[in-house]
Formats: structure tokens, C-alpha cells, sequence
């Protein structure tokens, strides 16, 4: 044959996919590693959850594998660890954390409930809620994140190493223990203790990652980190002194906690932060009322900026970022976060504590925060400016102590966003778990801006059953609730809610409140009881669920959440929806069975505006109810 240049250059080119075709398959052919200790087999269950986990497309922004650059505390991964796994899909993007050691760090109750509503967890999450799957996928789902890593619990709890061994806070203690009610624990006990100067480092340079109530959800937390430490929880509340102080000097390896020794915190800084830490979250204390601003170079200042809609917007916006989480979108105190914290946040609808309050009162709070308390010290992370922001905030919103701006004649939103139309296939039934979980509150289960938080706002929330609002295009309602009323406490969701979830919030407003979903009559006392629900009410004849039922805390349920739809006695068409386009429920069937009214509860009714309350309310809070509306029909149980 003759040497072309052709012939050559195939040649060669047949001997390099030859070769390139050998290193591609040959090593997955002969390559066997021995299975690791991270390999774990997998239960008919697990192997379920595998296929869903893969199938709902989590790979798609969660890895399985560490590699040796990451500073996350997981070993770097090797080949037996997916001895297991065929095909081996070990994700491609890590837009959240891996999560070849998840189960090492979380607990199955926690994957479960993070699953269905991340947000609950860290606020600013972009992870979709899972909710809707099947209860059964998601139990699969769980159960394959716990079989992931080698659940080996970390050994960090082992003794700190010298210089650290045996050291102890040099703060003589009985000042910063709980002293008997009546002995001053004022500014002078807290600032001469150290802990002003904790709160500030902590503020400045710890909340962050551990998050402003010490849970360990800081914004930091939302990221590809190891979660930070939850200083509320065991083991870490508990710590010896010398444990703390090593782990803040040291840091601790393969995660981002940082070493703060070489961060130019002095010890006695160090130990400031510490004891702030053991007082507020670990172990918080009982104090003493406060004694007014600290310093005394408060008094009399005022507000220099203008009241504009500007201002409330920007002050707004720090508000939902920071202080939402502790205080509530309505102000009234019962934020996510605010569990366990002593003193709880204050409730800003109590005209008696406001009225008097002056602009410094406000400003002073918000620069120092206040003793014995995890109200934090914004001005280490906030400009006067922005804290008087937040002063004009709160005083028109919620104490209502200033006038509101002039009435704007319109607002700007984007043209982008009123140009926008509802996506194809918006689900009716995920908007009313949205709205349940974030709008009723405000707006009311019936729509009618009477929800159990935001009625002391001024602006109210809006009336969804006003037919002004029919006018409204579809995006106008997308920039609304986007970019919030800007003269007004509603929320800017564009920060914290996934497009898809606003656009499914506004489906089910405008069909349940606006245009009308008839009560579907049909549906009374049918349907088929999930299994699920029948699992549940053989533990309760059983007396399995290990507690006692009270119609009466039943019927405060019943009074805050049903009374507006059900009418005082279950009679039906209840104040909230006479004379809407939707209209009331029925009166509850008499002789209503209990397993039904339960499931009907807990569940909702689909296409109806009656919501599943298990996203609202805990399953005791369910079965109280049930032994109420069972009262009201005449049906024997619990009590
Ligand atoms: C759009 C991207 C995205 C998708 C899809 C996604 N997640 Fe996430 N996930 C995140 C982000 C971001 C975080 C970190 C913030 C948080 O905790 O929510 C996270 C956190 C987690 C965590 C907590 C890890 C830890 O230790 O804090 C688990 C477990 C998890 N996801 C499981 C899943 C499962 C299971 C699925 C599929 C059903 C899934 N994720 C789908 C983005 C995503
Ligand atoms: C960049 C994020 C980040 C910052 C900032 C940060 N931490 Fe941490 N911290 C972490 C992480 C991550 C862990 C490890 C959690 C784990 O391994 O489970 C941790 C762990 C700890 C622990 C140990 C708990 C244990 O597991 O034993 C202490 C104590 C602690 N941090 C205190 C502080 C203090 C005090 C500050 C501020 C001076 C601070 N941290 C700032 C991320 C951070
Ligand atoms: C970690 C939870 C937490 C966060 C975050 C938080 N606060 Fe507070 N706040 C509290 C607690 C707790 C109190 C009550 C302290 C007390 O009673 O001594 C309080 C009190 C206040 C007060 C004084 C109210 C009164 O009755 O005197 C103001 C004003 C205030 N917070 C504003 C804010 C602002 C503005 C932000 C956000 C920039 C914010 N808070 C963030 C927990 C928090
Ligand atoms: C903290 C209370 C609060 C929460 C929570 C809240 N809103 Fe609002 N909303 C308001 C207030 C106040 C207004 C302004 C009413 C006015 O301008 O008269 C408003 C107005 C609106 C409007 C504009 C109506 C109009 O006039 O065109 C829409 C739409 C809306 N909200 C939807 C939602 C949705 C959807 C949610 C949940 C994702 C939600 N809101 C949660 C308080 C709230
Ligand atoms: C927003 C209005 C609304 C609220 C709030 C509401 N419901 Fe309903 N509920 C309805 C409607 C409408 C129906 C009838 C649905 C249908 O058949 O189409 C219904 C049906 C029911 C049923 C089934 C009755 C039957 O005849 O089949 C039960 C049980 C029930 N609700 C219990 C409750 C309880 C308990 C609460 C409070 C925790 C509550 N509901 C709150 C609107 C509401």
C-alpha cells in the first residue's frame, strides 16, 4: 500500500481511538476497589429513595464526593465508596452542599423536614420545597440521605491539646450566672462582664455563619459550607471552657470556622465572644428590665432622614435580611428563630410600650441592642443611615408612631415584570400551601386581609375579595408580590421565595378570592381516606399517641384558623366568605366521623379554598380539633 498522506493520517487516527478507547474502558473493567467503610448497602427503601433522590433531580445541584481542595471536613472520596452504585451518578454541580456525609451530621427528622421546607431552615435557600412528593417518596428519600457517609460520629469531643487543656474563662463566674430577680444585672453588671463587647464581635464577626440566634443558619448557611455549629443543641452547649476556647483560637479543621488567634482577636476578646455565646443561646439567663441607653450619648438625637418611600423601602429591605427572622415580616415578635430566646422579641403592636418611645429609643436599641437579650448591636454591620432607615420603618409600619409618607399615585415597578404572564401548568394546589404557609398570616385564610398577624398594619394587608383588584393584570400582581407594596409591610419575596412558588401564590389567590372556586358540594363526606391517615387513627383508639386530647385547646384552634370559612358552630359560611365569589363551606355533616374530619383537616380538600393544615398546624393541634368539631356534630371523642 502506499504511503498517502491519507492512509497516515487514518492510520494514526484508528491507533489513537484505539488507545483513547483502552483508557476509557479498560480501567473500568479491571478496576475494582475494595468496598470502604462508606459503602453501605442499601435497604429496598433506600434503593427507592436512590432512584427519586435522582429522578427529582437533586444530582443535578448536590455532589457525592469531597476532593481533596475542599475545606468542608469530609475525607476526600474514593473509589469503594460507590461499591454500590451502578451507574455511579455522583452529581455534576454543587450549587448546594455535597452530601457524601450527610448522614453523619443530620438526624432523619431534620432531612425531613428540611426536605418539604428548606426555607424554614436557612431563609435565603434556593433549594425547592419537596413537600408535595408522595409521604412515601419523601421517607425514601431520607432514608437514603441517612445511609450516605460513614456515620461515624465526629470525633471532635476528644480533649483540647496544651496550651488549651484545663483553662477556664478568667471572668470570676457568680457575675455572669444567674443572680436572685431583683439584684442589678442592668448595663453596668452586662458591659463590666464583657458581654457588650462579646455581643459586638459577635455581631461583627460571628453571626454570619452561626446566625443571629446562634442556630447555626446564618446567610452563610445557605451556602456549600459545613454548616456552622448550632450553639443551642448538644453536645457543643454543654462544652467545657477550655473546649470553647480552643475551638474559637484554633478553628476547626476542614471547615471554615475560622482561626481566630491568628485573626487579631485577643484572648480576653476571645473570651468576651464566648461568654456572650454561653449566656444568650447556650444557656440564656433570666435579667433584669433595662435601664435606657448605655451611654447617655443618645439622648435627644432624632431622625435626620426624610421620610420618603425610598427610605421605607431600603429599610425594608435590612429588615427582611436581618431582622425578620427574630421579629416576624408583621413585627409582632414570633419570627422563626425566636424559639428559646430570653427574653422573646418584643411585639411592636402594643401602643402602651410605643407611644412614648422617640426616635432615640428606637435608635439607641438598634445600635446597642440590649442587655441580657440576643437582640443584637447593628452598628457594627450597619451605617447610621441604614439604622435610621430601619427607625422610619418600624414607626410607620408597625408602632405606627410617624405618618406615612404622601400616598404614592403610582408605583415603578419594572416593565419586565408587568409584562409577564402566568407560566404554563402553575399548580392550584402548591399555591395553597404557599399561601397558607406565607400570606395567610397577613391576608387571611378567606383572603380578606384579616389574617392573625398583620391587622394592625397600616396599610392593612390587602382584601383579595375587593373587586378592584380584578383589574389587576397577572403582572401586575407577579411585580407586587416580587417586589412588595413599597409603602406597606408586605414583603419582598423576589428575595426569599422562588419564582415559580409567587407565580402558584398568585393562581391560588385570584381563583379562590378574585374570580371564584365553587365549593365543590360533591366532595362532602367522599374521597378516600389516605393510608397514612388511617395509620394515625388506629394509634389514637389505640392510645398509642402517648398524650391526652383536649377539645378545648381544640377549640382555640378552631377559633383562630376555621371560625372566619365554618361559621362559630360549624354551621357554615362563616363572616370571611359570605358574599365572595367563592363562597362557604356547608355545615359540617352531623355525626361526621372523626377519622374523616381528621383527614379532611389535615389534608385540605383539593380545587376547594379548604387548606391542609398539616402545613400550619402540628398533629396534636389536628386531633384537638377533631375532638371539637366532633362535639359539634355530635360525635363522642377524646376529652
Ligand atoms: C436548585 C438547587 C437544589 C436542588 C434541586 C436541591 N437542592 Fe438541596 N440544597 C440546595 C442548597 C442551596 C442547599 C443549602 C441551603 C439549605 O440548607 O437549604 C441545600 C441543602 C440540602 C441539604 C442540607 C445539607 C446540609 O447539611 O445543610 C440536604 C440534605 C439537601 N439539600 C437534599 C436535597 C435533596 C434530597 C434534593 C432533591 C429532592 C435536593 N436537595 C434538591 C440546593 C438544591
Ligand atoms: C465562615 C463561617 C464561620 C464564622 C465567621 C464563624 N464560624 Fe464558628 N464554626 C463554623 C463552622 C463551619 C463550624 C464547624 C461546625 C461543625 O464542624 O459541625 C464552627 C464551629 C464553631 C464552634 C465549635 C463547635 C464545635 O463543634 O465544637 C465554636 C465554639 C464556634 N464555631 C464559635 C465561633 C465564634 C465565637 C465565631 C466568631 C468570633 C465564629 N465561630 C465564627 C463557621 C464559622
Ligand atoms: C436574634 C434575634 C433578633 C434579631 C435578628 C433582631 N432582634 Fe430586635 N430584638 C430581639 C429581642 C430578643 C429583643 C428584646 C430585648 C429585650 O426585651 O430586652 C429585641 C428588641 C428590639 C427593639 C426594642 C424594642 C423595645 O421594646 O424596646 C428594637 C427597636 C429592635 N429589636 C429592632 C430590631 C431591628 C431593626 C433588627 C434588624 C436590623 C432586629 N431588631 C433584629 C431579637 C432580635
Ligand atoms: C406582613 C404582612 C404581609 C404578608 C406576610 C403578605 N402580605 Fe401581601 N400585602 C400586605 C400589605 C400591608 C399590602 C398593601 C395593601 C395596600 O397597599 O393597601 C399587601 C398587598 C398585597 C398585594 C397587592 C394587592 C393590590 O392592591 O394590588 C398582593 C397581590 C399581595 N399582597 C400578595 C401577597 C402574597 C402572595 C403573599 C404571600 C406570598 C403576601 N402578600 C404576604 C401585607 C402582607
Ligand atoms: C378559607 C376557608 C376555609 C377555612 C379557613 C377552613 N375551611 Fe374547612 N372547608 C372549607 C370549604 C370550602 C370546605 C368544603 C370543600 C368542598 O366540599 O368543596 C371545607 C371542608 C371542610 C371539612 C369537610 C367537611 C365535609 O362536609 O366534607 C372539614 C372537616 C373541614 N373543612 C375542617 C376545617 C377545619 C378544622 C378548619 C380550621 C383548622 C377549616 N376547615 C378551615 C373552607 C375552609
Amino acid at each position: 500500500m502506499r504511503m498517502t498522506f491519507g492512509v497516515v493520517f487514518g492510520g494514526a487516527l484508528l491507533v489513537f481511538l484505539a488507545v483513547a478507547m483502552a483508557a476509557v474502558f479498560i480501567p473500568g473493567w479491571v478496576y475494582t476497589p475494595p468496598q470502604t467503610t462508606v459503602a453501605l448497602p442499601r435497604t429496598v427503601e433506600q434503593e427507592r429513595g436512590r432512584i427519586a433522590y435522582y429522578s427529582n433531580g437533586c444530582n443535578y445541584c448536590h455532589t457525592q464526593y469531597g476532593r481533596f481542595w475542599d475545606n468542608s471536613g469530609e475525607p476526600v472520596a474514593r473509589g469503594g465508596d460507590y461499591f454500590f452504585d451502578n451507574p455511579m451518578t455522583l452529581g455534576s454541580e454543587r450549587t448546594g452542599p455535597d452530601l457524601a456525609y450527610i448522614g453523619r451530621r443530620r438526624g432523619e427528622q431534620w432531612e425531613m423536614d428540611h426536605l418539604r421546607f428548606p426555607r424554614d431552615f436557612s431563609p435565603l435557600s434556593i433549594m425547592p420545597d419537596w413537600y408535595f412528593l408522595p409521604d412515601q417518596e419523601q421517607k425514601d428519600i431520607v432514608a437514603y440521605l441517612f445511609n450516605l457517609g460513614d456515620r461515624v460520629a465526629q470525633e471532635r469531643m476528644i480533649l483540647p491539646p496544651e496550651p488549651y487543656m484545663g483553662v477556664q474563662d478568667p471572668q470570676p463566674s457568680p457575675l455572669v450566672t444567674a443572680v436572685p430577680q431583683g439584684q442589678s444585672q442592668g448595663w453596668a453588671t452586662w458591659a463590666g462582664s464583657g458581654l457588650q463587647e462579646g455581643k459586638e464581635l459577635f455581631t461583627s464577626h460571628c453571626l454570619t455563619c452561626h446566625g443571629c440566634a446562634g442556630n447555626g443558619l446564618g446567610h452563610y448557611a445557605g451556602t456549600l459550607f459545613v454548616t456552622p455549629a448550632n450553639f443551642k443543641a448538644e453536645p457543643i452547649r454543654s462544652m467545657p471552657d477550655d473546649q470553647w476556647f480552643w475551638h474559637v483560637s484554633e478553628g476547626i479543621p476542614g471547615t471554615v470556622m475560622p482561626t481566630w488567634k491568628a485573626s487579631n482577636l485577643t484572648q480576653e476578646q476571645r473570651w468576651s465572644v464566648i461568654r456572650y455565646i454561653q449566656q444568650t443561646f447556650a444557656d440564656p439567663i433570666a435579667r433584669d428590665p433595662d435601664e435606657g441607653d448605655p451611654t447617655g450619648s443618645y439622648t435627644g438625637v432624632t431622625n435626620p432622614l426624610p421620610l420618603t418611600v425610598d427610605t421605607l423601602q431600603q429599610g425594608k429591605a435590612i429588615w427582611l435580611r436581618e431582622c425578620m427572622v427574630c421579629h416576624n415580616d408583621h413585627g409582632q415578635g414570633n419570627g422563626e428563630y425566636s424559639q428559646g430566646l430570653q427574653p422573646p422579641p418584643p411585639n411592636f403592636n402594643d401602643p402602651a410600650s410605643y407611644n412614648s418611645y422617640t426616635d432615640a429609643d428606637y435608635f439607641w436599641r438598634i445600635s446597642e441592642g440590649l442587655p441580657w437579650s440576643a437582640m443584637p448591636s447593628w452598628k457594627t454591620l450597619y451605617s447610621d443611615e441604614k439604622r435610621w432607615m430601619l427607625v422610619h420603618f418600624i414607626r410607620v409600619n408597625f408602632t405606627q408612631t410617624e405618618p406615612r409618607p404622601q400616598p404614592m399615585v403610582s408605583q415603578d415597578y419594572p416593565a419586565i415584570y408587568l409584562a409577564q404572564t402566568m407560566p404554563e401548568g402553575t399548580s392550584f394546589e402548591r399555591g395553597k400551601v404557599v399561601y397558607l404557609r406565607n400570606c395567610a398570616k397577613c391576608h387571611g385564610l378567606g383572603g380578606k386581609g384579616n389574617g392573625w398577624g398583620g391587622q394592625y398594619l397600616n396599610p392593612k394587608p390587602a382584601d383579595f375579595t375587593d373587586q378592584k383588584l380584578r383589574a389587576n393584570s397577572e403582572g401586575t400582581f407577579f411585580a407586587k408580590v416580587s417586589y412588595g407594596v413599597q409603602d406597606s409591610a408586605m414583603p419582598v419575596w423576589h428575595e426569599f421565595m422562588p419564582e415559580g412558588q409567587r407565580w402558584e401564590a398568585i393562581r391560588y389567590l385570584q381563583e379562590s378570592f378574585i374570580r371564584g372556586r365553587p365549593v365543590n358540594a360533591s366532595q362532602s363526606n367522599g374521597g378516600v381516606i389516605g393510608a397514612d391517615v388511617v395509620t394515625l387513627s388506629t394509634d389514637i383508639w389505640t392510645g398509642d399517641l402517648g398524650r391526652t386530647i383536649s377539645p378545648d385547646h381544640g377549640g382555640e384552634v378552631y377559633g383562630q384558623y376555621c371560625v372566619g370559612c365554618h361559621g362559630d358552630r360549624g354551621q357554615g359560611s362563616g363572616s370571611d366568605t359570605t358574599g365572595t365569589p367563592s363562597g362557604g363551606p356547608a355545615a359540617f355533616p352531623t355525626r361526621m366521623d372523626p377519622v374523616y374530619s381528621f383527614w379532611r383537616t389535615r389534608h385540605g380538600v383539593p380545587d376547594s379554598i379548604m387548606p391542609p393544615f398539616r402545613y400550619l398546624l402540628t398533629e396534636q393541634d389536628i386531633w384537638d380539633l377533631t375532638a371539637f368539631i366532633s362535639s359539634l356534630v355530635g360525635v363522642k371523642f377524646g376529652g
